[in-house]
């Protein structure tokens, strides 16, 4: 650039900073970046969870047989089918009185009474909307297995393309014998095209009987552990940086009656142990994913486990009355810290160790229920006060955290949910600024702008950043927030709630528009806001303003909820920034805008560098969009 050039630029850019700065109509922000206001949350994003919309079967348990155990109703053995492969024949039904355990007491009778080696008879299992078959994968396998003799031979487990009818792995397991047995084996792929239309065969090539009952397949899971998750949901989740993991739920952990509670007893330990339970959300829970996984997945993301206890409520208007009554189901709760968190010389600790894991989680915080406002009998708070007092007398430094504003009592945390529309969410942005900072702590343990089906539009995005914006703001008092429900198979029936963050099938995953906005906002995250201004802010204009002090970078997160761009007078009331910014920006031309399984990134985060940064600049912001301008402090 000449000089003539670069000193008409600079003309300009002057002329243009003082009409910006200087009308009473331009919208201006000032920020103070060397006057702190409050400390930032360090937890303040993390994960909320639960059985719902085929979340963990089906979903982020990867498990690839459905209904391993043969629960059958009306229509039969769900999800399996018989197999007669050319002139055999066989027969398949429950049978009642032979299981592999005390929790599984049932099993699957297969009656072969012609087969031989071309003709095998067996069972097949469709896999949730299919199963998913790479090339050159490893999946490993179990079941558990009896026969009437030895003349029922060695049974054949293949993955067999549904197009096809074609075995694409297949294994030999030999010598069932009379008693019930645990039986491992390995399918091993070659070069193929990945595909879900796959179904997974048991058979035999002689007339005989056999029993079976857990029957699993996984592919290799995160971090390669053993009954764990799918890869690609994790690393989704991964790039969230969430600092907390809210589990067992919501409803999850209510069960419609007190019976289908999240009874954590029956989810520990070895599979064969846990009986399995029906889940609010009208289908059945296969517990493979226990609490013991629960505590293993905020291992592997780094989060804090943030353990909800079953406080004597289900959903169907069925309560524990305070008292004696409850005593047994507090108890539950205090072993179950002590599962968590306890040492090896305590009872559940030790079960802990012989479960697999000898170092105790680090915890901190319990809540006490959920959305116990639903109890029409009123008796929460006498509820959360018995559980308060037996928590607190042997875990003192324990937060609990209630589902419910308390009259007769200040809890240590308060948890807020929320499900609204964005234009909600843009005139509620400012909810917690007036919050008596001298009452609990506030957890808003579930929220999303309810926009788009299965996942958020661009409509929802813009509303969870201007609400985000009022959480940062306020993340003195609001230490943790979770969006709600995270995830959703997208498969025909897959999901039961509309508008969850990341939406899936067998083979694939993506992000919504609201899972970038979360992913923008985590990753940029600070430990101080710094005092700020906002004057003339056109419509729908929402700013946070962090700094991270240790990197000496300042956070401003923009959003324009207007479809017109909105240009910013930015003053840093002369503080010394580098001359050029990272931006990135998210962005869409319409509020019905979204991303889909075939269409996964249409509306993704861009990354630029954004020039001419100094003391006083100008920023103009585009239509519908999310920004975050990362500044770097000299
Ligand atoms: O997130 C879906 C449901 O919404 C949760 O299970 C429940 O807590 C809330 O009502």
């Amino acid at each position: 650039m000449s000089g003539k050039t670069f000193a008409r630029l600079a003309a300009s850019t002057a002329l243009l900073l003082s009409a910006l700065f200087g009308s009473a109509q331009n919208p201006v922000l000032t920020i103070h970046p060397n006057q702190p206001v409050s400390a930032v949350s360090p937890t303040l994003y993390g994960l909320m969870t639960e059985e719902i919309n085929f979340s963990y079967d089906g979903g982020l348990y990867a498990e690839l047989v459905r209904n391993r155990t043969f629960r059958a109703d009306w229509s039969g053995i769900l999800y399996w089918y018989l197999l007669e492969n050319g002139n055999s024949s066989a027969k398949m039904s429950i049978d009642d009185k032979a299981g592999p355990s005390d929790a599984l007491k049932s099993s699957l009778k297969l009656e072969v009474t012609r087969a031989n080696s071309q003709n095998q008879a067996g069972v097949l299992n469709v896999g949730y909307w299919g199963m998913p078959v790479r090339p050159d994968t490893v999946y490993k396998g179990s079941f558990y297995a009896k026969a009437d003799s030895a003349d029922v031979g060695a049974v054949t487990v293949s993955l067999v393309s549904d197009t096809t009818g074609k075995a694409v792995a297949t294994a030999t397991v030999p010598g069932l014998t009379t008693s019930w047995k645990q039986y491992e084996f390995t399918l091993k792929t070659g070069a193929l095209q990945p595909s879900a239309a796959n179904h997974l065969v048991l058979s035999v090539a002689h007339p005989g009987t056999l029993w079976l009952n857990l029957v699993s397949l996984f592919p290799p899971t995160y971090k390669n552990r053993v009954n764990g998750n799918r890869v690609d949901l994790m690393e989704k989740l991964a790039a969230m940086h969430p600092a907390f993991l809210r589990f067992p739920g919501g409803n999850y952990l209510e069960g419609d009656h007190i019976p289908e509670r999240f009874d954590w007893k029956k989810t520990i330990g070895s599979l064969v142990d846990r009986p399995t339970h029906p889940s609010p959300w009208r289908y059945h829970s296969s517990d493979g994913l226990g609490l013991l996984e629960f505590l293993g997945w905020c291992e592997d993301l780094k989060m804090q486990p943030v353990l909800a206890v079953y406080a004597g409520y289900s959903m169907e208007q069925e309560h524990v009355n305070p008292g004696p009554d409850l005593d047994p189901y507090v108890q539950d709760a205090l072993d179950e810290i002590e599962y968590v968190a306890g040492s090896a010389d305590t009872k559940w600790g030790a079960q802990r160790v012989k479960d697999g894991h000898p170092a105790p989680f680090a915890l901190t915080y319990v809540e006490i229920g959920n959305e116990d406002w639903f109890d029409r009998s009123g008796s929460y708070e006498g509820r959360y006060a018995q559980f308060y007092k037996a928590i607190k007398a042997k875990y003192p430094r324990l937060q609990l955290i209630a589902t419910m504003p308390l009259k007769e009592m200040k809890p240590d945390v308060q948890d807020d949910h929320y499900y609204v529309r964005a234009t909600q969410n843009f005139q509620d942005a400012t909810h917690y600024d007036k919050t008596d900072r001298n009452g609990p702590k506030i957890f808003v343990g579930e929220w999303a702008t309810r926009e788009g089906s299965p996942t958020p539009n661009m409509g929802a995005a813009l509303g969870d950043a201007a609400w985000m914006t009022g959480l940062e703001r306020n993340s003195d008092i609001v230490v943790m927030a979770a969006y709600a429900p995270l995830l959703v198979n997208v498969n025909p029936g897959g999901m039961q709630w509309e508008t969850d963050l990341i939406g899936y099938d067998t083979m694939k995953s993506y992000g919504s528009p609201a899972y970038y906005a979360q992913v923008m906002f985590a990753s940029h995250l600070g430990d101080h806001t710094v005092a700020s201004k906002l004057e003339n802010a056109g419509p729908k204009l929402f700013y946070s303003v962090s700094t991270d002090t240790a990197k000496k970078r300042l956070f401003l997160k923009l959003v324009n909820g207007s479809s017109a761009p909105q240009t910013l007078a930015i003053d840093l009331a002369g503080a010394m920034v580098a001359s050029t910014a990272k931006l990135t920006t998210l962005s869409a031309h319409s509020t019905q805008a979204t991303n889909s399984i075939d269409a996964p990134r249409t509306i993704v985060p861009v990354e630029s560098a954004l020039p001419g940064v100094s003391a006083k600049f100008s920023h103009s912001i585009p239509g519908l969009s999310i920004e975050v301008i990362e500044l770097e402090l000299e």
